[in-house]
């Protein structure tokens, strides 16, 4: 299914026409991230089923609803749940969310999700700031007619993951003394976990940390000219690093166990914005 500027536009005018003011800045939660939108003062909730064209999220940890309200002076919208291609959602369906935000008027955009560590130096339940992605879906959220109205044929990623944000969190990091790294994250599709051998595969590449999501979101956000931010929670180290499976429990237990540094995190880097 092929979406339109126009399918995106009625989504936007919807929450427009249901909220106070209008966001400058965007955050996607990730997996067991979603406290923060409870955080938000005067916020309004819109459920992703009351908004037209929005994809529903079916999994276990992520809420589906779109939230608004101020933090530190300044307006927010936060996505509590994104959608996945692992789901089934082709990659511009995925995408569908970020871009309301883009035609809301979102300048910064700040992506957050749970990863596994490819980098042996990470500890579980570190953050990782995102310097730079590798696209290992097989696909891009471009792909198709380009609509000049959202941004150009071939855009550039050469700084994706803007050096200004990445320099403010690194910052607001170390005031609060929160040890952040940084690396460069990989997208896989999934849903099954990764064998020892892609990670190892995967380090041979230069990754640090592997993920099912943020990319096509990152990517559509740089199409549309909105500044980005990634960070990860290091949920768990990615297979074969630990002699121990995988499994989606403790990647929700790891994320909920950090969220109260990374809410403060973020909440330090929207003050500064
Ligand atoms: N691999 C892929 N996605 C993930 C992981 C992982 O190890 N942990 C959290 N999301």
């Amino acid at each position: 299914m092929s979406v339109t500027f126009d399918d995106i536009q009625r989504a936007a005018d919807l929450v427009r026409s249901r909220i106070p003011g209008l966001p400058t800045i965007g955050v996607v939660l990730g997996s067991g991230l979603g406290a923060f939108a409870g955080r938000l003062e005067h916020g309004v909730a819109i459920p992703y089923d009351e908004i037209p064209g929005w994809p529903p999220s079916r999994i276990v940890g992520h809420e589906g609803r779109l939230v608004v309200g101020t933090r530190c002076g300044r307006t927010v919208v936060v996505l509590s749940g994104r959608a996945h291609y692992y789901e089934g959602h082709d990659l511009q369906t995925v995408v569908f969310g970020p871009r309301v935000l883009g035609l809301l008027g979102v300048k910064t955009l700040v992506l957050t999700n749970a990863a596994g560590g490819i980098n042996t130096g990470f500890a579980q339940g570190a953050l990782m700031v995102i310097d730079d992605h590798i696209n290992f879906l097989g696909s891009n959220p471009l792909v198709g007619p380009n609509d000049d109205r959202f941004g150009p044929r071939f855009p550039d990623m050469s700084a994706v993951y803007s050096p200004r944000l990445r320099a403010i969190a690194h910052q607001v990091a170390a005031e609060l003394t929160i040890p952040v790294a940084h690396g460069v994250y990989v997208a896989v599709h999934g849903p099954s976990y990764e064998t020892p051998a892609e990670i190892r595969a995967f380090r041979t590449l230069g990754a640090d940390a592997v993920g099912m999501s943020t990319v096509p979101e990152a990517i559509v956000a740089r199409h549309m000219g909105v500044e980005v931010l990634g960070i990860s929670c290091i949920t768990n180290m990615a297979a074969g690093v630990l002699p121990a499976p995988l499994n989606h429990e403790e990647v929700m237990e790891t994320a909920r166990r950090v969220g109260g540094q990374f809410i403060g995190l973020l909440e330090g880097i929207i003050a500064r914005l």
